[in-house]
């Protein structure tokens, strides 16, 4: 399933996926047990000038996951690396399948791309599925309590980190587009079977007439 990039039009959708989040995973999400009001306000203040947010969309274009790659306020504390911060979600059902990694790798190499060299996650100590994906990836895990901060430093950008996000870019557009005309397709197929089926309803009742 390709990652596409989510802009201001998907706000509505980026909200339906967190609010059906269940209690346990918008804490590991977040940080605490977020209210709806809470998560619709943070999907109302999302910046999609400022930081990066991707989503993964199912074949019914269903959005399944959705990663948020927070950039710090420019310009950036003096003296300090240049760091971005990571928070994702995949719906339940959709878990194990390597979405977050891949939605992860994906941030890592936009924020690569960006002049970023440190990619920061902060998670609950208990999040074995999110400090794995960052341990994988090279991550340094530090462990506070039931607070973990894990520090991914990112090589610098080259030209073939560049074309790979192009591509990346190029695919899932593409793939979106195609599931869209076959959703429509699929729909046009309904369409017509039902009006068939009511013309044949309609023929029977003319013939007994
Ligand atoms: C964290 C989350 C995004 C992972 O999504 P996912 O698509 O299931 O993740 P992946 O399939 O890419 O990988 C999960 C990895 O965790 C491992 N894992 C699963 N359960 C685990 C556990 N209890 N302890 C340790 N590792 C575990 C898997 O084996 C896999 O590693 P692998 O690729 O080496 O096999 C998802 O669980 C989620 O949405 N959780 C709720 C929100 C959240 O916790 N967000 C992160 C905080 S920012």
């Amino acid at each position: 399933m390709p990652i596409r990039a989510l802009g201001r039009r998907h706000r509505k959708r980026i909200a339906q996926h967190l609010l059906s989040l269940p209690e346990r995973d918008r804490y590991l999400r977040f940080g605490y047990a977020a209210r709806d009001e809470q998560i619709q306000k943070y999907v109302d203040t999302l910046n999609f000038s400022r930081d990066e947010v991707l989503g993964i969309f199912n074949r019914k274009l269903q959005l399944i996951a959705v990663a948020h790659l927070a950039y710090e306020p420019t310009p950036q504390i003096k003296g300090r690396a240049a760091m971005a911060e990571f928070g994702v979600s995949v719906q339940s059902t959709a878990r194990g399948r390597g979405y977050g990694r891949r939605l992860f790798e994906r941030a890592a190499l936009h924020a690569r791309n960006r002049g970023i060299d440190t990619l920061f996650i902060h998670a609950l100590s208990e999040n074995g599925p999110m400090l794995a994906i960052a341990r994988k990836a090279g991550a340094k895990v530090e462990r506070d309590g039931s607070e973990s901060e894990a520090w991914l430093r990112l090589p610098p950008d080259s030209v073939s980190s560049h074309v790979d996000e192009a591509i990346e870019r190029h695919m899932a557009e593409a793939d979106f587009q195609l599931k869209r005309h076959l959703r429509n397709f699929n729909a046009f197929i309904d369409g017509v079977a039902e009006v068939k089926t009511k013309l044949g309803k309609n023929s029977g009742k003319s013939a007994k007439q």
